[in-house]
């Protein structure tokens, strides 16, 4: 006979009925809303994790990292995991206690490095910048002079609770004059900003798949070269972590296969399916992109004489850092947006909080019409919220950099 749901679980049910998420435009500093055919593809029929046709999926997805990448590097896979989970795996396997780690330090994101190398039992040196400064090369230089035993030299390409982007070449040259491993948190910068692993010499680099990338969150792809390789191989004792063990992820990615963690096929699919499309659309083209619609949206913000935190020259194309003047309401502003358009975007981190507004344009997002939208909202917003703009005057400063 079949059993049916009891009174009690029917009543439970009321109470938390089925889902119907709102449609949000995501334009903060992500994740952003991937394309259809991501979400598509990873709504794709199930496969099993050791199952041969999902291995060779995981290869394929690899050599398409590679080539986003830009590297070679035969280690190159995705830690189930966000962002983060790339950045401490990563750290872990590259240090062992008391190693030294020198961090370029950008704001709240690259600086949560040094906690996780901390948590390491590393000898962390932090080099802090202003925040929306990009790094005192000197000061690196500095630092690697006083700890000539410097393992690692680590910091981003792009901060993204800052909204800057840091040249790497000196960086590089530094830490490698040194004898040190270059490593690059490039979760905010991959498929957004130009970015060469091989070409730039970077050791370890790691991302995240909900930004730039244009896939759904959950995903941390990482990179190594055989220099940082022959490091793992070197060390004292094993890896801390079990989940986080390089070599092992490394044969279950791209060896025999070995079971290592019960990864999700479906979010694979759509990080497979959006690597497609930025190769279809081209590295450079991308990059391109990113750049003209970030320069659109900054030139309307300016417009509204909202000035930008990020040092000129060094602003992230993917991501707007608008500093806010006194008296104009930060939470006010990004929750009317959120309540009234439907829009999300990012606020300020630590000192920045409640001074900040972060705007991204990121992978499928980064278009004109989120452009416009977010500009058109923030006009009509602004006023009501402390700061008073020339109706308009946005938009057509960003119609004028189209139309350069
Ligand atoms: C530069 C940078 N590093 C690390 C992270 C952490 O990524 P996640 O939130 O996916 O763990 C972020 C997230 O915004 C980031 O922008």
């Amino acid at each position: 006979m079949t059993q049916l749901a009891t009174g009690q679980e029917k009543a439970f049910l009321q109470q938390i009925p089925e889902l119907h998420p709102s449609y949000r435009l995501l334009l903060g500093p992500g994740p952003c809303n991937v394309d259809p055919r991501v979400l598509g593809m990873a709504s794709a029929p199930q496969l099993g994790h050791m199952d041969p046709e999902f291995t060779r999926i995981l290869e394929g997805t690899a050599e398409l990292l590679r080539q986003v990448f830009q590297t070679k590097n035969d280690l190159t896979l995705c830690i189930s995991g966000s962002g983060f989970s790339g950045v401490e795996a990563a750290l872990c396997n590259l240090l062992e206690e008391g190693d030294t780690i020198i961090i370029g330090n950008l704001g709240f994101f690259s600086g949560q490095a040094v906690d996780i190398a901390r948590r390491i039992g590393a000898n962390v040196i932090n080099v802090q910048a202003e925040l929306g400064k990009p790094l005192d090369i000197a000061a690196v230089e500095q630092a690697c002079k006083e700890h000539p035993d410097v393992k690692v030299v680590a910091t981003a390409i792009a901060e993204t609770s800052t909204g800057l982007l840091q040249p790497l070449g000196e960086l590089e040259r530094i830490a490698h004059a040194h004898g040190a491993l270059f490593t690059v948190d490039a979760v905010c910068g991959l498929g957004g900003v130009p970015l060469a692993v091989d070409a730039q010499k970077i050791d370890a680099c790691y991302s995240g798949s909900q930004k730039c990338l244009g896939a759904l969150p959950g995903l941390a792809p990482v990179t190594l070269n055989e220099r940082a390789l022959q490091v793992i191989k070197k060390r004292r004792k094993p890896v801390q972590s079990y989940y986080f063990d390089l070599e092992n992820l490394q044969r279950y990615w791209n060896g025999d296969h070995t079971y290592h963690h019960t990864a999700s096929s479906n979010l694979v699919y759509g990080l497979h399916e959006s690597l497609r499309q930025i190769l279809e659309e081209g590295l450079e083209a991308r990059w391109a992109r990113h750049q003209l619609h970030g320069d659109a949206l900054k030139a309307g913000i300016k417009a509204m004489g909202l000035p930008l935190l990020t040092q000129s020259g060094y602003e992230l194309s993917v991501i707007t850092a608008v500093k806010l003047p006194e008296g104009v309401d930060e939470v006010a502003i990004r929750q009317r947006l959120l309540t009234e358009y439907n829009i999300e975007i990012g606020g300020g981190f630590g000192a920045l909080k409640g001074r900040l507004l972060r705007i991204g344009l990121m992978g499928y997002n980064s278009c004109r019409r989120n452009v416009d939208t977010v500009l058109a909202a923030l006009e009509h917003i602004l006023p009501e919220c402390g700061w008073s703009v020339t109706p308009g005057a946005a938009l057509a400063a960003a119609d004028a950099v189209y139309r350069r």
